[in-house]
């Protein structure tokens, strides 16, 4: 990694053992170990110090801290995230600094989240249980806390990369028939040419695209009303690709099932029409969040960082899409 010893910044507490890959390196690494995220001031402040950092989705990096780091000593920036909407990576690329996410070593994690949502929000989990969490639950009855079934429906794939197929992997397992649609067909059984078709013809929905000028509000009212009034939509990805008020008023007028969420237009704010619905199961951006999985994606971020201050060009490396 060359003489100098190589300075890191870490904007936050990372699982154990994520960082042993800096520290077996030689790294100095400075780490933010009271779990508040850095101001976008500090950013620009501490960028310029550092040849490397690892930083989180919730950071924002951009012109101002990118541009910072570049006049200083910044060569390579790893988001410990497989989304990397938080980085200006075109002016990263531009400026010469590298970035690198963490793609494959969460695949199943969040995909099992993403089944976790379709079978409960077809089957209005969360409105069960806050029926017997507040005391509303009289006994088993018959026409109460009725869902609908997955096995034998169509689930439809919007995006068909590592998350997706790992999800129609799970999907067949529980007897459904996968679609999917992407821009560029695929090649793969299960193509669908249109999103207005997979839309019309799924029963379960779920978005597994990444966030881009293409891709923000691609799902709004107008996709919304294609769907079946039976079925129900799912987003793992990001919560900007989804037009949340036109969710609500398409749970509030039942021209969907239900909807499960694990991420939102304004994190960490929820639309409180989401939190009022009883048709909606929500949780906390948690997709990827598993001891192993988190630990590995560290992990995978501080092998970049030593990579690139090393001179090589990992994989993770991305590039502006
Ligand atoms: C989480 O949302 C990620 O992008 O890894």
């Amino acid at each position: 990694m060359g003489d100098e010893e190589k300075k890191v910044l870490v904007t936050r507490a990372m699982p154990k053992g994520g960082l042993d890959p800096l520290t077996a390196a030689g790294c100095q690494v400075t780490q933010r170990l009271d779990d508040v995220a850095y101001t976008h001031a500090e950013l620009v402040e501490l960028a310029p110090n550092f040849d490397g950092m690892v930083c989180l989705l919730t950071d924002k990096i951009d012109t101002d801290v990118l541009e910072a780091g570049a006049r200083g000593r910044l060569r390579v920036v790893a988001n410990a995230a497989v989304g990397y909407d938080n980085i200006d990576v075109e002016r990263a690329e531009r400026l010469g600094v590298v970035i690198c996410n963490t793609p494959g070593v969460l695949d199943e994690t969040t995909a099992d989240l993403a089944f976790l949502l379709i079978l409960a929000a077809a089957r209005l989990a969360s409105d069960a249980e806050r029926d017997l969490r507040e005391g509303k639950w009289a006994g088993w009855g018959i026409s109460d806390h009725l869902g609908r079934d997955v096995h034998g429906r169509v689930l439809g794939l919007i995006g068909y990369g590592r998350i997706a197929r790992e999800v129609a992997r799970r999907a067949e397992g529980f007897g459904m028939e996968v679609l999917h649609h992407t821009r560029r067909p695929t090649g793969f059984p299960g193509f669908v040419e249109t999103l207005d078709e997979l839309l019309s013809t799924s029963d379960a929905v779920s978005i597994h695209v990444p966030l881009t000028d293409t891709t923000s509000k691609m799902i709004s009212k107008r996709e919304l009303a294609l769907m079946k009034p039976t079925a129900v939509l799912i987003n793992t990805s990001r919560g900007p690709v989804l037009d949340e008020e036109a969710l609500c008023d398409a749970l509030d007028g039942g021209s969907i099932f239900a909807a499960g969420l694990d991420v939102y237009e304004s994190e960490p704010a929820v639309n409180p029409r989401l939190i009022a619905s009883r048709r909606t199961v929500l949780l906390p951006h948690i997709g990827s969040a598993t001891i192993e999985t988190r630990t590995k994606m560290v992990r995978l971020a501080s092998l970049g960082v030593v990579e690139v201050l090393s001179g090589r060009t990992p994989e993770n490396v991305v590039t502006p899409r």
